[in-house]
């Protein structure tokens, strides 16, 4: 009788992730869509066919030729080539070449005599601001911040990003991820009437989610996004959470009120959306107790595009989800480091924390497909060794994401178990 249970929990849990699958195939459809009617209207497919006689070509000659800005460029042609329309050769960011080879130039530029064209069939389905705001970008290398698109489109843009990241905050935060951080310090710093910051925290669901999780608590959420915080106001205030404070702030210049320091900042999807998450982290490092925490959750990347090509099968997806916001957000200023969905990765952050001056990370997985959990503790403070292997003896339990029901888990299942739990050490340099 118990076998049969556990056998038919098996088959319902194979069911829904394959359910789970097939509804993100959709939406994966939607954002390869999007890159194909960019890549159209900037003429890229005819420019490969004719301008380079479907030979490889670098991302710089490409934007040299149509007027574009590379670093755009460099995300399109990567985003078609994880759709497997263009093919790629292994080089640098700069050296690197995709082409397009004569039979699907057929398919996507041959307009005037092949019957097999399909382009054109990309030119609606697209929010016709949002894909004209896109061509503009790749001209001037502007993007845009989330608080000018969520201006546009009214509050729907902001509760899209939280009801596809709520889910994930509410059911593992607070009792899985916040409780392994340095050894469950953390937690119980807050249960004492500890401080903690969410930086970037958007439509503020995890500012109410600890927020009422720890109600002797000092919980402050900052983003520069006004239409975002009148949600996470709107809800605080429903949900009674007087300790839940929010600023209309940039992570990189925050000045926390009367002094405070945090025992905890909290980066949850936002450091690769920031213009310049390097001077976020030298920011957060100035907010921290010694021996504070910094937990920042990001998209799960090797920062090595051929790996990730064999490795994730949604990188398409993320693609789309780059040119249209994360790309975007990150070079919505002129000295935009220009991370976008896939920019943050081991190599990238081993970078940036010793340059804001953490002596120490782990990164841990917690056998989450899509995101990593990059754990940093600042100097000092008797608790500056916490994420030393010795001190892991504390009773913590380590989180198990695997089956979350959260955004894009069965999408994201590319099985990448590189890291399981690294600590700074065991980053290389360079992939
Ligand atoms: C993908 S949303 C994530 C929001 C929230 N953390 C969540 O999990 O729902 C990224 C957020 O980063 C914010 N952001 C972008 N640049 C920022 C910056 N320089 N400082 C702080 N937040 C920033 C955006 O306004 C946006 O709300």
């Amino acid at each position: 009788m118990e076998r049969s249970e556990s056998s038919d929990a098996k088959m319902k849990a194979k069911q829904l992730r394959r359910i789970n699958g097939m509804v993100w195939s959709y939406k994966t459809g939607q954002m390869i869509s999007l890159q194909i009617h960019v890549a159209d209207r900037l003429n890229l497919f005819k420019s490969l066919a004719d301008d380079f006689d479907n030979d490889f070509v670098t991302r710089h000659q490409v934007a040299q030729r149509l007027g574009l800005h590379p670093r755009w460029v460099m995300e399109l042609l990567r985003g078609l080539t994880a759709a497997k329309i263009l093919e790629h050769r292994e080089g640098t960011d700069d050296t690197e070449c995709f082409r397009l080879t004569e039979v699907v130039a057929e398919v996507v530029a041959n307009e005037t005599d092949s019957l097999l064209f399909a382009t054109g069939a990309f030119a609606g389905g697209v929010d016709a601001k949002l894909s004209d705001a896109i061509v503009t970008a790749f001209k001037t290398g502007l993007g845009y911040t989330y608080e000018s698109t969520n201006l546009r489109t009214g509050e729907q843009g902001a509760a899209q990003t939280k009801r596809m990241l709520g889910v994930w905050t509410r059911m593992a935060l607070v009792d899985q991820v916040i409780a392994a951080m340095n050894n469950g310090r953390v937690t119980t710093a807050l249960g004492n009437g500890g401080a903690i910051l969410d930086l970037g925290c958007g439509a503020g669901v995890a500012v109410n989610e600890l927020a009422a999780s720890f109600p002797k608590a000092t919980v402050h959420g900052l983003d520069p996004d006004s239409v975002s915080l009148s949600i996470a106001r709107k809800d605080a205030l429903k949900a009674n959470n007087s300790n839940a404070i929010f600023f209309q702030a940039y992570g990189e210049s925050f000045e926390p009120p009367n002094n405070i320091k945090y025992d905890c900042v909290v980066c949850l999807d936002i450091i690769h959306d920031a213009p310049r998450p390097d001077l976020i982290l030298l920011n957060i490092r100035k907010m921290l107790k010694p021996g504070g925490t910094l937990l920042i959750k990001d998209i799960k990347s090797t920062g090595d595009f051929k790996k990730n090509l064999e490795t994730m099968n949604n990188l398409g997806l993320l693609y789309g989800f780059s040119i249209s916001s994360c790309l975007s957000s990150s070079m919505s200023q002129p000295d935009g480091l220009g991370l976008g969905t896939l920019g943050f990765n081991p190599i990238v952050a081993k970078q940036m924390a010793e340059s804001a001056g953490f002596q120490r990370f782990k990164i841990n997985d917690f056998k989450d497909p899509a995101n990593l959990y990059y754990e940093m503790v600042s100097p000092g403070g008797e608790f500056e060794h916490g994420l030393s292997r010795q001190n892991t003896s504390m009773n913590v339990c380590v989180p198990d994401l695997s089956t979350l029901p959260g955004p894009m888990t069965c999408a994201c299942h590319y099985g990448m178990s590189l890291y399981t739990e690294m600590t700074m050490d065991s980053v290389p340099s360079k992939m």
